[in-house]
């Protein structure tokens, strides 16, 4: 709804030159520190995982973990947490993603999905989707069915739809906030 879309878009703070010149930042704290505004983004990312069928919510670390765990809770399915490499003790899937400079790889614990799982991801900002499309990739090794993904704030001239829409396929991409 506009006036959802409203709310939150008055809670996300732009900081010019972070972390580096010429690149402006897109702060979620504020949003974060308005109960209101982070209840009304929680309701409406609980909503789509109810209006998606999901059976899990999977949360990418560290940022999408503060918008994915509450959703989950509150539309009443299980929580995810896909991680940096190196941080879950069980036995883990992999994947690898490219970075600007040099590549990051992301985990997440295989016996956590079973194959009649139906996964949201959620995650704060989708940018080159680098980060989004490993997680499907994980998601997808774990032979569960992806039902789409959710973010906050898409940063539409870096296309990162178009990158997720091979992996995707039929799935929605939703974005709450698109500049
Ligand atoms: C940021 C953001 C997304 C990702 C988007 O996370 O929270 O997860 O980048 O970028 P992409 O679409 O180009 O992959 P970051 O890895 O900076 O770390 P954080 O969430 O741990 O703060
Ligand atoms: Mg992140």
């Amino acid at each position: 709804a506009p006036e959802v879309r409203e709310l939150l878009v008055s809670r996300i703070r732009d900081v010019p030159d972070y972390p580096k010149p010429g690149v402006k930042f897109k702060d979620i704290t504020p949003l974060l520190a308005d109960p209101k505004a982070f209840s009304t983004l929680t309701e409406t990312l609980a909503d789509a995982c109810v209006e998606f069928g999901a059976t899990k919510v999977v949360g990418l670390e560290a940022r999408g973990f503060i918008l994915a765990a509450p959703a989950a809770v509150r539309a009443g399915i299980g929580f995810i947490p896909v991680r940096k490499a190196g941080k879950l003790p069980g036995a883990t899937l992999a994947e690898s993603y490219e970075l600007e400079y040099g590549s990051a790889e992301i985990e997440i614990h295989a016996e956590d999905l079973a194959e009649d799982d139906r996964v949201l991801v959620i995650d704060d900002v989708l940018a080159t989707g680098g980060t989004a499309e490993a997680s499907l990739q994980l998601i997808r090794q774990a032979g569960a069915q992806v039902v789409g993904v959710a973010v906050l704030l898409e940063l539409g001239f870096l296309d990162g739809r178009s990158r997720l829409a091979p992996t995707l396929g039929a799935a929605p991409l939703e974005a709450l906030i698109t500049v």
